[in-house]
């Protein structure tokens, strides 16, 4: 049996915990069949940690995030604290997180499974065998960048601002991890700006191109500008292999993308940090999906993209790409025999909630690994 790997379990709030106790079943199964050990430790961030202690993440919560190997995260937010004031978002935590363990990379495939080809709003025959991979950079551009904030003018009115920026390193080291992966894939990257519009994104544009000609230059580089990108994506995704773009951008492109699947309650991402000396990343997963409020506490909840992500984890920070392999199977042989949760409901197939996917998933898995 491996040695312990430490794991780090931040459900959050609304579906969150619901979703992310199915994972606990599947470690628990894990342990059973003595595939692994997993020194697992919860702790509250959010809405839930605002409630408990008075702020979205404490500062020992993001100590221990620190020290441990991976990252399973859930989501945060939900109408009881919208009302907090900026300081007191839910959302604070995810992005403490992100910047205060300098986890820059954010990977979110937007994958078609065969048998949920059916649940896209788009036609079948444009988002089969879909696979896109889109790297976000996620600590840095509009979302940090100073000066930011509300100032009053001379005239009476008040002004909101925020920056955009990023450095060349910042542009670099990401743009690094999209090649990387464009290797391992089809070899091809789009880089996503907008160029004609933004010093910014110019400069963007400039960095990548560089570093294609100095590092990369085996990979296919195209350019787009986001407003065509979002697009293209819609028109015909399947031109796109990797994509690397901004925070911002970023942001709203993995929304579009994810859409093109059917649903956000299937699609995992990681967001990854620089490799130490040895190699090793830090790093920390989770759904796409948001806490969904709406349907929380009802046992309605997809638990399919946690799932994945926790598939994600063992891969990409536990290099156990068997068992992630395992779980992927497990899944979609679920999906294929005709059981669906609410949000991937197609004509033929089965409604069940969040607690029957998960069992069928467990057993799925006891018939794999027999
Ligand atoms: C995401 C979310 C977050 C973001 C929110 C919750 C701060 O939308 O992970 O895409 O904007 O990055
Ligand atoms: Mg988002």
């Amino acid at each position: 049996m491996a040695a312990n790997k430490k794991l780090l379990v931040l459900p959050g709030d609304g579906i969150g915990p619901e979703v992310m106790w199915e994972v606990r079943r599947i470690i628990d199964w894990m342990d059973r069949r003595r595939m692994v050990s997993f020194d697992v430790s919860e702790d509250l961030v959010g809405g839930a940690a605002i409630d408990a202690r008075g702020v979205p993440i404490t500062e020992e919560t993001l100590e221990s995030a620190k020290q441990a190997d991976a990252i399973l995260f859930g989501s945060v937010g939900g109408p009881k604290w919208d009302k907090l004031g900026f300081d007191m978002r839910p959302e604070i935590a995810i992005l403490s997180l992100r910047k205060q363990l300098d986890l820059f990379a954010n990977l979110r495939p937007a994958t078609v499974l065969d048998p949920l080809v059916d649940a896209s709003t788009l036609k079948a025959d444009v988002v089969r065998g879909l696979d896109i991979m889109i790297v976000r950079e996620s600590t840095g551009g509009i979302y940090f960048g100073e000066p930011r904030g509300v100032e009053t003018l001379p005239d009476g009115q008040q002004r909101g601002f925020d920056t955009e920026t990023y450095t060349t390193s910042e542009i670099e080291r990401v743009a690094r991890v999209a090649f990387e992966l464009a290797r391992q894939r089809q070899n091809r990257l789009t880089s996503v700006e907008k160029a004609n519009v933004m010093q910014s994104g110019l400069f963007w544009r400039q960095v990548v191109t560089a570093l294609h000609q100095r590092e990369f230059a085996d990979v296919e580089l195209s350019h787009m500008y986001a407003d065509n990108c979002a697009m293209q994506l819609v028109r015909n995704p399947r031109q796109f292999d990797v994509i690397v773009t901004s925070n911002i951008f970023g942001d709203l492109l993995s929304d579009l993308a994810s859409m093109l699947t059917g649903s956000l309650g299937m699609l995992p991402s990681a967001t990854l940090g620089a490799p130490d000396a040895t190699g090793r990343r830090r790093a920390l997963y989770e759904p796409i999906h948001g806490s969904a409020p709406d349907i929380a506490g009802k046992g309605l909840a997809n638990p399919l993209a946690q799932i994945l992500s926790f598939a994600m984890l063992l891969r990409y920070s536990f290099g156990m790409a068997e068992d992630a392999a395992l779980i992927e199977r497990a899944c979609t042989n679920v999906l294929a025999s005709g059981l669906r949760t609410a949000d991937i409901m197609a004509t033929g197939t089965a409604r069940v909630g969040t607690g029957v996917m998960g069992e069928s998933i467990l057993r799925e898995l006891d018939k794999l690994a027999a």
